[in-house]
This record gives structure tokens, C-alpha cells and sequence, in this order.
């Protein structure tokens, strides 16, 4: 497992029809080969389902895309640490606003993970919701308006939010990783958020739905790179 360093491109696979099952695999792999040729960090969040086959064919650092507060016993049909860890997850995300909890929920979870030596990705949808997350320290913390989320409006055409966030979170603690998402679709959508002050991007239909996928995964690596020529 190589090192995850910045500038991140966490690609969030849904449950969208061309990242699951055998084609999780072969998006993930694609990833990979991006990830190798311009030695950029990629991170897959795919289905629980896929978590075992994807971590197995690729070698990436494969996350969930949530996780249940539940200890692990006489429980049925809910997703345990233990579960996705032993899958082969390396971290997960967590408060996703498709899948939103409570701050007790994700400070608990945040900790669970930790215990776990797993990393804890947790989304929010403001900068305000992102301060009172920063407070359990987790490992990055993903800033997304859910209004901009699926549709074709960058969350980097809100500067003043994503600096905004950057700054609560600071105020808070200096070591959670800063991500942005919602519409992140090209290169140039990375580089500003980059330029924001942010470490990386969490994306979704601009990858999963794109026509070829492998040209977007070529253009976010090239922009990363670019970044950190500058
Ligand atoms: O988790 C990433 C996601 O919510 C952003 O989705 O489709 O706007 O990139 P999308």
C-alpha cells in the first residue's frame, strides 16, 4: 500500500449502475493505473458489496461509503467495522449527506474507526456542521453543499464557502485533511479547490457517469500534478 498523501481524488462510486459489482472493478482499476502512471493519490468508495473484490484486484485504498453504529454480535443486516475491515476497507466515509447521522453517531463512529487503525472520511454539508466535526479530529473531513451534489454546478464556483470552511475548521484543529465535493466534474474544478487550500476533491457522476472515465481519472491526475508544480 503506498502512502496517502495529498492532493486526494476520492471517487464515490453510489450506487450508480456503472460502479458496481464487476464494473466497480474495472472503474477501480482504471484508478489504479491513473493513480501508478502519475503517482497521485486515488481513493475508491464503493458499494459494501464490492469492498472485498475491489480491494483485492486493486491496489488502492479502498473505502466504504458508510458504516452502522452497531457493535458486532447477535445484530442482522447492518455493516460492522469489523465487516468492512476485514473485507479489506482502509477507511470509510461517513455522514454523507445521502446518508446523514447525527454528531453523536459520528463522533462515536469516528472513534470505532480509529480503534480500527481504519481512516475516517466524514462529509458535511456546511462549513458550520464541518467545525463541530473537526472536534473529533478525524483523519479529513469533506466539505459538500448538498444542493450542488449530482448536478452540473461546481462547489469550487463557492470560493467563500470552501475558504470559509478551511477557516472554521482550522479554528478548530490543524490536523484533519480538507476535502471539497458537489458538481467537481473537470481538472480545473481540482486545481481551484486545490488553490482554495484544500487537499483534494470527493466526486462522484463526474467520473461514474462520464462516457469514458478513464479520460476524466487522466485530467483530475494531470491537474493534481500540476498543483503541485506551482
Ligand atoms: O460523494 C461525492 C458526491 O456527493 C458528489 O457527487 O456527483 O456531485 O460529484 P457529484
Amino acid at each position: 500500500m503506498k502512502a496517502i498523501k495529498p492532493p486526494l481524488i476520492v471517487i464515490n462510486f453510489k450506487a450508480y449502475p456503472a460502479s458496481v459489482g464487476s464494473q466497480a472493478v474495472q472503474l477501480a482499476q482504471n484508478m489504479e493505473k491513473v493513480a501508478q502512471e502519475y503517482s497521485i493519490t486515488m481513493i475508491p468508495a464503493v458499494q459494501h458489496a464490492d469492498i472485498y473484490r475491489v480491494s483485492n484486484e486493486v491496489n488502492l485504498p479502498v473505502f466504504a461509503q458508510s458504516l452502522d453504529l452497531i457493535e458486532s454480535g447477535a445484530k442482522t443486516g447492518w455493516v460492522t467495522l469489523q465487516s468492512i475491515k476485514e473485507a479489506g476497507a482502509q477507511g470509510s466515509l461517513i455522514n454523507h449527506s445521502e446518508h446523514p447521522l447525527t454528531l453523536t453517531a459520528i463522533e462515536t463512529l469516528t472513534e470505532g474507526l480509529k480503534k480500527e487503525n481504519l481512516l475516517q472520511l466524514i462529509c458535511a454539508p456546511s462549513a458550520k456542521t464541518s467545525a463541530a466535526i473537526a472536534h473529533f479530529e478525524p483523519w479529513a473531513i469533506a466539505m459538500e453543499p448538498p444542493e450542488l451534489i449530482g448536478g452540473d454546478i461546481s462547489v469550487t464556483t463557492r470560493p467563500d464557502v470552501i475558504k470559509e470552511t478551511i477557516a472554521e475548521i482550522k479554528a478548530v484543529n490543524k490536523n484533519s485533511l480538507i476535502l471539497t465535493g458537489a458538481g467537481v466534474k473537470t481538472g480545473e474544478h481540482l486545481l481551484t479547490a486545490l488553490e482554495l487550500g484544500t487537499q483534494g476533491v470527493l466526486l462522484a457522476s463526474g467520473v461514474t457517469k462520464a462516457k469514458d472515465p478513464y479520460k476524466v481519472l487522466v485530467e483530475l491526475a494531470q491537474y493534481a500534478l500540476k498543483s503541485l508544480e506551482t
